[in-house]
């Protein structure tokens, strides 16, 4: 394949698809390349001349990778790495960490080989390299991009100064089933919130410039719509329409391809019977001719290899040459490229053209990591959780904490925050000291011992106010001994705080689906030994992933959902249990009422019986001929947007700048706004307090039914007590397009109803059309 056919052909695909819009001619906009660096003529221009020099098996030496460290998968390969990497048979590593290891390979790379291209080394840094920040899940609750763009920001840092130039993040499946484990990699339900994250991942870590010496490159996962796993079953089947897939799944990938984001990774599932690693439609035609999607594909851990069990090839050689010609171009800890491709290419069964493209993606990152010119990292003091460190990272958490409950008890008012009122306080349960459960899922190399623990904080704060006790293990049955004392502490206290939820490190993360979403263990039972006392239960929630809560949210009177919140745990829920800092998250994810329910998410597409609108209303005799639940209510126990505050917001009636805007104009504006809804927030209450305004649309009239509310907007705004202000969100074509039946943005003739408020329940209402 000609180099300039092929640059110029990815140029003009997406100007016709512009040009496609709702049949309509759309008129003609300037199309930039999503990387400018990816595309510069001059960073191609070395590609091609490199390119030139390498042989068959040196370009297919750059599509291997290996993880000759720890592994993050079945087994991993343990191979003679020194001589594949002289050999000019590897282009990249996962799971090498430090100056002294990256180096030692990067020696033997450069030195070594023919042509001397460097190695690119990459890694899992989810919430922090070394300091371990919230669970992402809980960076989403913040809904302030910032945050986000912060803790990229600081492991971008952390993970160059030890040899890393790429980190397998962010992960921007959808997720909106809990029992799937890697919900708490994700920004939870939502598209619209998901691709807000996804952009602040992608800044953060690549700096709109790959070339600076403490930028990253990201490999934005699992592409495609892996969160979707039929019954949130790990690895499993995904089967969507394609509208789902578009405006749904595949939005946050979009978001963060147009914001730069240099590599990509395949995921383990089939998508509609198709393998996502060996995927044509998601891998060519969407990211590379839709998108123009310059960077490069990693496939995930062994994904090209277990195309075999995916049963769409006979062998190997079938398998790998699908994947390739599909467009993963890298080969994770599979070793089937390095095996079996060239021979392929050789027997005129693979075009080397296809070896190309893929080895010229991967250079194109290389170069523009700047990794031919600094290809070493130079040694470091080690790591150390400094108090600075530690104040981004408890100001991070600060941020992500959800206030789910909090009602008033006799003699003390509102339960949280804790006043002075408070004399001792009965710290009870299996989370309350645990530093290991804490750091959660992924903590790359993080330290447990960094991890201040809830136990440690409140026993400084309070001295001998505090008593504690465990109460039970987060596995395994119930002993009654320890119920006992647990019951006897709180008996002796005022307050009884209770840390639980289910184990962080071991069954939150990859591989950690369940089908029951209680508390594990015995955690329960004691939640409900202690209540039984009568005294005030503020339960702190330390679950990255939505639980089933039923019988707590019915007892406990105050429940803060703080996740999984990183190495300054203890300190930043005790900002909040203290009211040094009022709780602002708010859900990214609903939470059931009960497990049967699931996948549970607030952007339902309607029905023709809908259920009674009193959404907590349990069905009523005779009720039966309705969209509903015969023994429970439809709607979430806590939904998505959900978050209470210490103090009261209140809304006044939304405005819009304009009611009505023509299809022509929207489809000419692009992503200028035509219109905003401005709509004023009062502070009502005696503290200050930050708000999440959110901006709530349903499309009335669609040609493809549209969500019964669907995120369009947000704004964080901070009010002192009393204070009001006056907050405006865009409205135009990205928020009111909708994909139609051809599968193309478009916006019709419609009327929209908008909300807006503090949740997904948000009641103040108008409207905007879009005429002819
Ligand atoms: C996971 C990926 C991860 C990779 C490398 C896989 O098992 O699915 O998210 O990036 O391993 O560690």
């Amino acid at each position: 394949m000609k180099i300039a056919s092929h640059r110029s052909l990815l140029r003009v695909f997406p100007l016709l698809l512009l040009a496609g819009l709702a049949g309509h001619t759309a008129s003609a906009q300037t199309w930039h390349a999503p990387n400018a660096q990816l595309a510069s003529r001059e960073l191609n221009a070395r590609v091609e001349a490199l390119l030139k020099k390498m042989t068959l098996d040196e370009k297919v030496g750059q599509l291997a990778q290996f993880s000759a460290g720890f592994s993050t998968g079945p087994g991993a390969s343990n191979l003679k790495y020194d001589d594949l990497v002289a050999k000019g048979q590897v282009g990249s590593f996962l799971n090498v960490v430090g100056a002294a290891a990256t180096n030692h390979y990067q020696h033997i790379a450069v030195e070594k080989t023919r042509l001397h291209i460097p190695l690119i080394f990459g890694l899992d840094v989810i919430h922090g390299h070394r300091t371990v920040f919230p669970a992402p899940l809980a960076l989403a609750a913040s809904w302030d991009p910032a945050v986000v763009e912060t803790v990229a920001r600081t492991s971008a840092v952390e993970a160059r100064a030890d040899g890393i130039a790429w980190v397998f993040s962010p992960m921007v499946d959808i997720a909106r089933d809990p029992r799937w484990g890697r919900i708490v990699e994700s920004a939870g339900e939502d598209p619209y919130l998901g691709s807000a994250m996804a952009r602040a991942w992608v800044k953060g870590y690549q700096q709109d410039d790959l070339a600076k010496p403490d930028s990253v490159a990201v490999s934005v996962k699992h592409f495609a719509a892996y969160g979707a796993a039929i019954a949130g079953r790990e690895y499993n089947a995904v089967d969507m329409s394609q509208t789902t897939l578009r405006q749904v799944y595949l939005e946050p990938y979009r978001a963060a391809v147009e914001a730069g984001a240099a590599t990509l990774m395949s995921s383990f599932n089939s998508i509609n019977g198709v393998p996502a690693s060996a995927n044509p439609f998601t891998l060519t035609q969407i990211l590379r001719k839709e998108w123009g999607f310059d960077g490069f594909v990693v496939s995930d851990w062994g994904a090209v290899a277990e195309l075999r069990n995916h049963a769409i090839g006979a062998d190997d050689a079938t398998v790998a040459r699908k994947a390739l010609e599909a467009g993963v171009d890298m080969d994770m800890e599979g070793n089937l490229y390095g095996t079996v491709i060239a021979a392929q290419v050789r027997a005129g069964t693979i075009p080397e053209s296809v070896v190309d493209e893929a080895a010229r993606r991967i250079l194109r990152v290389k170069f523009a990591l700047g990794l031919f010119e600094n290809p070493y990292t130079a040694a470091g003091p080690a790591y150390e959780a400094t108090p600075e460190r530690r104040a981004v990272a408890r100001k991070v958490a600060d941020e992500t904490f959800v206030l789910l409950k909090n009602d008033p008890v006799e003699g003390l008012g509102t339960l949280l925050p804790i006043t002075a009122k408070v004399k001792k306080v009965a710290l009870i349960g299996p989370l309350a000291d645990d530093q290991r459960q804490l750091l959660g899922a992924w903590a790359g190399q993080g330290n447990p011992k960094d991890v201040i623990t809830l136990r440690q904080t409140l026993a400084e704060r309070l001295g001998d106010r505090l008593l504690f006790a465990k109460g039970c293990d987060l596995l395994g049955g119930e002993n009654a001994q320890s119920i006992a004392e647990a019951v006897e502490t709180a008996k002796k206290a005022d307050v009884a705080i209770l840390a639980l939820g289910e184990p962080g490190n071991s069954m939150e993360g990859e591989a950690s689906s369940r089908v029951h979403l209680g508390f594990t263990g015995a955690q329960e039972k004691l939640l409900e030994a202690v209540a039984a006392t009568g005294k005030p239960v503020i339960l702190v929630l330390l679950a990255a992933r939505p639980l089933e809560l039923k019988w707590a949210a019915e007892h406990v009177p105050a429940i803060l959902e703080a996740w999984s919140p990183g190495i300054e745990a203890g300190p930043a829920v005790a900002d909040v249990l203290f009211g040094d800092v009022n709780p602002s998250g708010k859900l990214p994810a609903s939470f059931p009422r009960a497990v049967g329910q699931e996948p549970l998410y607030y952007a339902q597409l309607p029905t023709g019986r809908p259920a009674h609108e009193d959404r907590n209303r349990m069905p009523l005799q005779g009720e039966n001929m309705v969209s509903r639940y015969v023994d429970e209510a439809n709607s979430a126990l806590f939904p998505f947007g959900w978050g209470l505050s210490y103090t009261r917001f209140s809304y006044g009636q939304p405005a819009l700048s304009r009611n009505d805007v023509s299809v022509r104009e929207l489809l000419d504006s692009g992503s200028t706004p035509v219109s905003t809804v401005g709509v004023d927030v009062r502070n009502t209450g005696s503290v200050a307090g930050t708000e999440v305004v959110q901006l709530y649309i349903r499309n009335t009239a669609a040609s493809v039914e549209q969500p019964v509310r669907e995120l369009k907007g947000f704004a964080r705004v901070t009010l002192a007590p009393g204070e009001q202000k006056h907050v405006e969100l865009p409205l135009g074509f990205n928020e009111l397009n909708f994909y139609n039946v051809e599968n193309r943005r478009t916006v019709e003739p419609t009327t929209c109803t908008i909300w807006v408020g503090g949740s997904s329940l948000a009641a103040e209402e108008t409207s905007f059309r879009v005429v002819e």
